[in-house]
């Protein structure tokens, strides 16, 4: 008797639990659910997995149901035709639009209204790697690591991650070399190393006798803390690439000549948005043009004119900075939640790998090439992005968008601005000022950095290395980090530009610009 009331109850909650899950996945009457009911019970979640499975309808088709299909149908066809392409700005602008008015109606979220988030799944997984941490993957792949702590002017703590010498390297010590790989928006330490020791970047360099130093951005899985702000706090959200530009790249720099002597010099590359940060920092904070060695910017973002990205659907919001922030978070832009968890596990038993690309926020902002693809990483990069960004900077990169042509601080509107600023538009960040040498490493099919952007950048940098093109057609902005050629497509060029003027002769700053060493932009 006992042992049947059980079960019954078990059944009850498990249906109870199934129903309220598929409510909330829809979005659409989880007003009148009290949130802390919700709670409760996704406690329960190994037994929903248990029946659903039992019921002979597998979990990831319950999910592909209620989360997936919303965000593939605003998303491109996977099966496109001529039509379909030519159509498709038009209908992603319809689709976007629609949610949009949907969430607005609601008084929610726009990502709440696309997929719910804050439900815990508990499932259990066979490939350990998914679970590891930047250094736990680079201790797997038979390398040395180190973690730096380094607190920033305005408090945040950061995790800098260091692969200090090559694997066989009899000595111990690190290189002069040394090279600072920042990864881009709603990345990580990780975007570097996923690949492998064959493919990744970090490991190519260090390999070719770098020590390599991998940054990690206020906000992101490893440097979510701060000295007094807690990170659930708007206060702690409160920056775009602007702040980090001002104060994280300055106080990583500083720490590594700290560590490694104020006369070696640092490579820096950059992907996406740490390329956008170094451009900032160097055109206001000008010394650090003669503390680097040279930039070398993959996928570089400054102007944002011509974006194919879904980000520029946020563009004729931008104005109203209100709206936009109540629309997608006030604090955290898609954190790296339970359900790209959930799904990064179970992406294995996904076939169609472009089911589980189609959940994540990375790939739905940048796009992806499938002949570049290597799903084999799948599992391992959705485990790894997004690893955390401030809604702030994506309404910051918005606003690029909006005022095309313009590459400048975060737009308060006229009368924050004089506030801010002392001048009702926002300053412009002085290109001419960045004296240091800049090799900018591109693609034609990158749906952030367009051709016409990257171009119109090179052309006002006063110290250009080089402008390479990608010789594919198809790789685009992710493809930096993780494409199945990109050691013989981008990473040969990057150590031949590298090993350039190892002498320094040719990359020696020659103009002086003479200013003291303060943030000309207050
Ligand atoms: C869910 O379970 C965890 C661990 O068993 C517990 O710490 C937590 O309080 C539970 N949450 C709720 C809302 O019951
Ligand atoms: C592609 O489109 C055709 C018809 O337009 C359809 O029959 C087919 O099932 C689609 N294939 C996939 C993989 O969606
Ligand atoms: C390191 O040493 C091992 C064993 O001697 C060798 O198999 C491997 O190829 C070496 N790796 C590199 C990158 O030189
Ligand atoms: C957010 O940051 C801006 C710019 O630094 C500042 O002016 C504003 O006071 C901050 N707001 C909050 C609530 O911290
Ligand atoms: C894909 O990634 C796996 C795991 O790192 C690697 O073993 C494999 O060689 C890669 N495939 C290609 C085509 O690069």
């Amino acid at each position: 008797m006992r042992v049947r009331i059980d079960v019954n109850m078990k059944l009850y909650i498990v249906l109870f639990t199934f129903f309220i899950l598929i409510q909330c996945s829809q979005s659409r009457y989880t007003d009148w659910l009290p949130q802390n009911l919700v709670t409760t019970f996704t406690n329960k979640t190994t037994q929903i997995t248990d029946y659903v499975r039992s019921k002979g309808r597998s979990i990831k088709q319950f999910y592909v149901d209620n989360v997936k299909n919303p965000i593939v149908s605003y998303l491109t066809p996977n099966n496109q035709t001529e039509e379909d392409i030519t159509e498709r700005p038009e209908r992603m602008k319809r689709k976007f639009n629609d949610y949009v008015e949907d969430a607005q109606a609601q008084d929610k979220k726009l990502f709440d209204v696309i997929a719910p988030e804050s439900i815990q799944y508990d499932c259990n997984d066979n490939d350990p790697s998914i679970h590891m941490t930047t250094p736990q993957l680079i201790a797997s792949h038979g390398y040395t690591s180190e973690s730096h702590t380094i607190v920033t002017s305005d408090g945040y703590i950061l995790t800098v991650h260091r692969i200090p010498h090559s694997k066989n390297s009899t000595t111990k010590t690190s290189p002069r070399k040394t090279v600072l790989l920042h990864h881009g928006l709603l990345g990580s330490s990780a975007d570097w190393i996923i690949p492998g020791p064959q493919k990744g970047l970090a490991y190519i360099l260090s390999e070719a006798g770098y020590d390599v130093w991998l940054a990690n951005v206020r906000g992101n899985t490893y440097s979510r803390a701060h000295v007094s702000l807690n990170s659930d706090t708007f206060e702690f959200w409160n920056f775009t690439f602007h702040e980090v530009s001002q104060h994280d790249l300055p106080a990583v720099i500083d720490y590594i000549m700290e560590k490694k002597g104020w006369d070696s010099k640092i490579n820096y590359i950059g992907h996406s948005m740490g390329t956008t940060i170094l451009f900032a920092m160097l055109s206001t904070k000008t010394h650090y043009n003669k503390v680097l060695r040279a930039g070398f910017a993959l996928a570089p973002v400054a102007y944002m004119t011509h974006i194919e990205s879904p980000i520029r659907l946020l563009a004729k919001y931008s104005n109203n900075l209100e709206y936009l922030l109540k629309l997608l978070g006030a604090n955290e832009f898609l954190p790296q939640n339970a359900v790209l968890r959930w799904l990064s596990k179970h992406a294995c038993e996904i076939n169609k790998f472009e089911e589980a690309i189609c959940e994540n926020s990375m790939f739905v902002l940048c796009g992806h090439d499938q002949r570049q693809f290597n799903k084999t990483l799948l599992p391992i990069m959705l485990s790894h992005v997004p690893a955390g960004a401030s809604t702030k900077t994506l309404v910051h990169y918005a606003q690029e968008i909006k005022n095309a042509g313009r590459f400048q601080q975060f737009d308060y509107g006229p009368e924050g601005n004089f506030r801010q600023y002392g001048n009702i538009s926002p300053p412009q960040y002085p290109i001419h000022k960045i004296t240091l040498p800049i090799a900018l490493l591109s693609s034609e099919n990158d749906w952030l950095a367009s051709d016409v952007d990257v171009t119109n950048l090179y052309v006002q940098l006063p110290n250009p290395i080089e402008h390479y093109i990608v010789p594919l057609k198809e790789f685009n902005h992710i493809d930096f980090l993780w494409a199945i050629d990109a050691p013989t497509l981008v990473y040969a060029k990057l150590l031949e530009l590298l090993e350039e003027g190892t002498s320094d002769s040719n990359l020696i700053n020659d103009i002086d610009i003479g200013l003291p060493i303060v943030n000309d932009l207050i």
